[in-house]
């Protein structure tokens, strides 16, 4: 199909492209997809506004394809400009047709041109066989580490699914926070511009922090399955078990889940605590295509130094 228009995003369509999304990816309570989320993720992240193309037709918006921001810090010293492509979407009765290869392509000159380095997402199997065909490369399963609370675990909260357990725990406060570590891989730079617009500016994610030991836990209150869900989604200063303990301890949630890398302080202090890698449960696929030389191998799982808090967007 050669008959559509690309061009880039305007303030205007955002009311039609969260209705393309609505229509292909699906919208639950507790995932809405909100002016408010669209222009955190897209126009007030501090590394930058997203790259955003637009595809119409008849008339009408029939493609979306947005770019976000992102930095990388690499072990050695320096960052990469870096671009994640996520909330994309044709409208199903264009599928097929190349709408989403013509704006990923699109989009992929646009960060060229702007000095992009790396390009990596988590997307799902549909766009992911688009990708591998335009030069992705898989570089891996992203897992689960998870400890169920015994007693809580059967107990299935029916009243309302999309309820949240409340939390005792203070809100972030990026100024009062330990230190963070250096990168073991590739890692996004925890710099108070970021942890402000992460933790605290989050539209709908509600975000607070667990001090124990001189050390820190973000964790985020959510519903799964009709099971109250506490996620581990990242730590800081002094980082062990007992940090993590503290987040176990947390009472009124089924389970604990988090996600961090192999070969982690923030994994050991996990497993220590009981929240262990779920065997042969795979959350994400990281995928990843480099746009200049790179000096470490982005093909690897092992160059990557990731926590849930750098892999869920929402
Ligand atoms: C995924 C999606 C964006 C693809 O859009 P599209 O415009 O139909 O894709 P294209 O026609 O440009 O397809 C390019 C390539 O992607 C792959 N692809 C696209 N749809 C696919 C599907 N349903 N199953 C498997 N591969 C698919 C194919 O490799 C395809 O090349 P081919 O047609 O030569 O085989 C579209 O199906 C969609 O909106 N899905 C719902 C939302 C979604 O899943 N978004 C991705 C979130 S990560």
């Amino acid at each position: 199909m050669d008959d559509f228009e690309v061009r880039h995003l305007k303030e205007s369509d955002i009311p039609d492209a969260l209705e393309l999304m609505r229509e292909s990816l699906g919208e639950t309570e507790l995932l809405r997809r909100t002016p408010a989320l669209f222009r955190w993720k897209h126009l007030q992240n501090p590394a930058g506004r997203s790259i955003m193309l637009v595809a119409e037709a008849d008339d009408r918006l029939i493609g979306l394809r947005t770019f976000m921001r992102w930095r990388l810090e690499l072990p050695g010293g320096g960052e990469l400009q870096c671009v994640r492509p996520v909330d994309t979407a044709t409208h199903p009765d264009y599928r097929r047709l190349g709408i989403f290869k013509t704006l990923t392509e699109a989009a992929v000159t646009e960060a060229r041109a702007d000095g992009v380095h790396l390009i990596f997402n988590t997307p799902n199997p549909q766009s992911g066989a688009g990708y591998l065909k335009m030069g992705w490369t898989q570089v891996g399963p992203i897992g689960v580490l998870a400890r169920p609370k015994l007693g809580l675990v059967k107990r299935r909260d029916t009243l309302n699914p999309s309820r949240t357990v409340d939390i005792d725990a203070e809100p972030v406060r990026p100024d009062r926070l330990p230190a963070w570590r250096s990168p073991l891989g590739l890692r996004t730079p925890r710099t108070t511009a970021y942890l402000t617009w992460r933790f605290n500016q989050h539209p709908t994610a509600d975000y607070r922090m667990i001090m124990e030991a001189g050390g820190l836990a973000i964790v985020r209150p959510n519903s799964r399955h009709h099971r109250s869900e506490l996620l581990l989604c990242d730590m800081a200063g002094d980082i062990g078990p007992r940090v993590a303990r503290a987040v176990v301890r947390r009472p009124g949630f089924a389970y604990v889940a988090a996600w961090f890398s192999r070969g982690t302080p923030e994994r050991a202090a996990s497993i220590k605590a009981g929240i262990i890698p779920l065997p042969r449960v795979v959350a994400l696929t990281l995928f990843a295509r480099a746009l200049s030389p790179m000096e470490v191998n982005v093909a690897s799982l092992s160059s990557w130094d990731l926590a849930l808090s750098d892999l869920e967007m929402l």
